[in-house]
């Protein structure tokens, strides 16, 4: 749950939302990253760092897959208890709302985010509430698996790393941060994890424009955070560039 509510949080905010106009209409879309690949690939790593490097951007928000779990009944969270229930295939997430919560967000439209707790494996009574942002960062397994989530991103990324060094992250880290015992961890991983990442998580780099390594990364990451910062300096200078020329309003929402 922690970690949730800091992952989907608004990580960075100075004053006046400056993606707002003079006139109070939001400049322009937000920049949006979608970031896949397996578990303990070290996405959620690559997305905090590219949001450490942006700096002076001033406001970018993490938003998980993990949030978009369904909602489990009694039955199916004995299953869960029991790693008989199976969370990497596509149908275990919400993406209609996964889709336009990331849709209400990127054209600044305010937004309440489910949150999810891994130990009780279930989406909490709470949500977290979010108003959009400059940069949004979108990361999970299968970020890039449904079209209408891949065509909201302006840039997506997959991270490729080692399945043994994924196994090994997801052991020490599902230990220690979820709750959870190495023979359950080996057992949801050899049942449903393993299959998974074969069939539905790796044929979806295909769609990434960027394939960045689960390790040693950080030229990587410059290079994107690099890109980013470029991207949002253009559409600035195009909005700018139009009001001098006193291209008429911009569209209304
Ligand atoms: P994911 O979000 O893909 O599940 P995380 O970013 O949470 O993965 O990373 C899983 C584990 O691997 C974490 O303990 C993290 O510290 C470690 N890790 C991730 N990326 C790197 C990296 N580039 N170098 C070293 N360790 C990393
Ligand atoms: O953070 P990460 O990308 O690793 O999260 C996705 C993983 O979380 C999936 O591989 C899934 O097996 C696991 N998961 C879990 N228990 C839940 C929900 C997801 O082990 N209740």
């Amino acid at each position: 749950t922690t970690l949730q509510a800091t992952k989907n949080t608004v990580l960075k905010s100075h004053g006046r939302p400056p993606w707002y106009g003079e006139d109070g209409l939001p400049i322009s879309d937000a920049f949006v990253v979608g970031i896949a690949g397996g578990s303990a690939s070290g996405k959620t790593h690559v997305a905090r760092q590219i949001l450490q490097k942006l700096g002076s951007i001033p406001t970018v928000v993490i938003l998980s897959q993990d949030s978009f779990y369904k909602r489990h009944t009694p039955d199916e969270l004995a299953l869960a208890h029991a790693n008989l229930w199976d969370f990497d295939h596509p149908d275990a997430i919400d993406m209609p709302k996964f889709a336009s919560c990331l849709s209400d967000l990127k054209t600044c439209k305010q937004t309440n985010i489910p949150i999810y707790s891994f130990s009780e494996h279930q989406r909490l009574d709470e949500t977290k509430y979010l108003y959009g942002a400059a940069i949004i960062i979108t990361e999970g397994i299968l970020a890039l698996h449904d079209p209408a989530l891949r065509a909201l991103y302006d840039l997506k990324i997959f991270v490729q790393c080692d399945s043994d060094l994924m196994l090994a992250r997801r052991i020490r880290r599902d230990v220690k941060e979820r709750g959870r015992t190495v023979d359950g961890v080996l057992d949801q991983y050899l049942r449903y994890v393993k299959p998974a990442y074969d069939n539905f998580v790796l044929p979806t780099s295909r769609y990434a424009n960027i394939i960045v390594p689960g390790s040693d990364n950080g030229v990587a990451i410059d290079l994107i955070a690099t890109h980013i910062k470029r991207q949002l300096d253009e559409r600035m200078a195009t909005r700018l560039r139009s009001s001098i020329a006193g291209a008429g309003p911009l569209p209304q929402r």
